[in-house]
């Protein structure tokens, strides 16, 4: 399949593969608290892939999300992959009606510990543990940054997605919270130059317009990873790690 026959799920599925996502780097931070008896609730699972490696040390997964057509893209991977202890739950995080979980995980979920209704969910539905991940306060480095620059649109160096916020919520509710800061390189993997501008476009939905300024940042960025041509993407994340005390 060639760069202009991806959708977005498969860019994002030919990233994941790449960099082994999830297993690098959260692998050895999801087994370390995960047991192979946990019911384990990925929140905001998208397409699944976290949910897929969950699948692989837990008993039982609940995948949740708000976006069918990301559920979808799951249910067709459960179905190709013949993963039995998947389901797939459609809802509006905090709204769900599910049975309780072990440990809940959330990767990438911006919107997860915010409001009261969501951390008294958390609370009355989560037996043991939890694991989120979202941008830190360390600002990105790679290509959208330089991209940002040449747009004329600002980055500021204070900003994250709220993590400690979060961890705030989570601490006033009860919960005990670690916080580590984890490197995610997490580039897209693109055939050509021309397939790095078609996903650089799509991605920030630019006018044709912007294609000739676009190629001279393309080409001043790609980078080559074991052979393979990669628009840099390096994060710097926030890790949460929150567990339920005893009362
Ligand atoms: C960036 S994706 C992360 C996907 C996945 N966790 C991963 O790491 O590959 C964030 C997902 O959170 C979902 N999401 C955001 N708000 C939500 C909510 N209130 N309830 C359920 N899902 C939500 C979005 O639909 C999206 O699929």
């Amino acid at each position: 399949m060639t760069g202009a026959d991806l959708t977005s799920a498969e860019y994002y599925k030919k990233a994941t593969s790449f960099w082994n996502y999830p297993e690098v780097p959260y692998g050895a931070a999801l087994r370390e608290m995960i047991r192979p008896s946990d019911v384990v609730a990925d929140i905001g699972c998208g397409i699944g892939v976290v949910s897929c490696f969950l699948a692989g040390i837990s008993r039982q997964v609940i995948a949740i999300d708000k976006d069918k057509a990301a559920l979808n893209v799951l249910r067709e991977d459960i179905k190709r992959l013949g993963i039995k202890n998947i389901e797939v739950v459609h809802a509006n995080w905090p709204d769900v009606q599910t049975a309780d979980w072990d440990v809940a995980v959330a990767f990438y979920h911006h919107r997860f510990g915010y409001t009261t209704e969501q951390v008294d969910t958390l609370r009355r539905k989560t037996r043991r543990s939890g694991i989120m991940v979202n941008q830190g306060v360390r600002p990105r480095e790679g290509f959208y940054e330089s991209l940002g620059s040449l747009f004329g649109i600002t980055n500021n160096p204070d900003s994250c997605v709220g993590s400690c916020y979060v961890r705030g919520r989570l601490e006033q509710a009860g919960f005990a919270v670690t916080c580590d800061d984890v490197f995610h390189d997490f580039g897209q993997p693109v055939d050509t130059v021309e397939d790095a501008v078609r996903y650089a476009m799509r991605q920030l939905k630019l006018h044709e317009s912007d294609r000739p300024r676009l190629e001279g940042i393309v080409l001043d960025h790609v980078e080559y990873v074991n052979g393979q041509m990669v628009l840099p993407i390096k994060r710097f994340n926030c890790l949460l790690r929150f567990y339920q005390q005893a009362a």
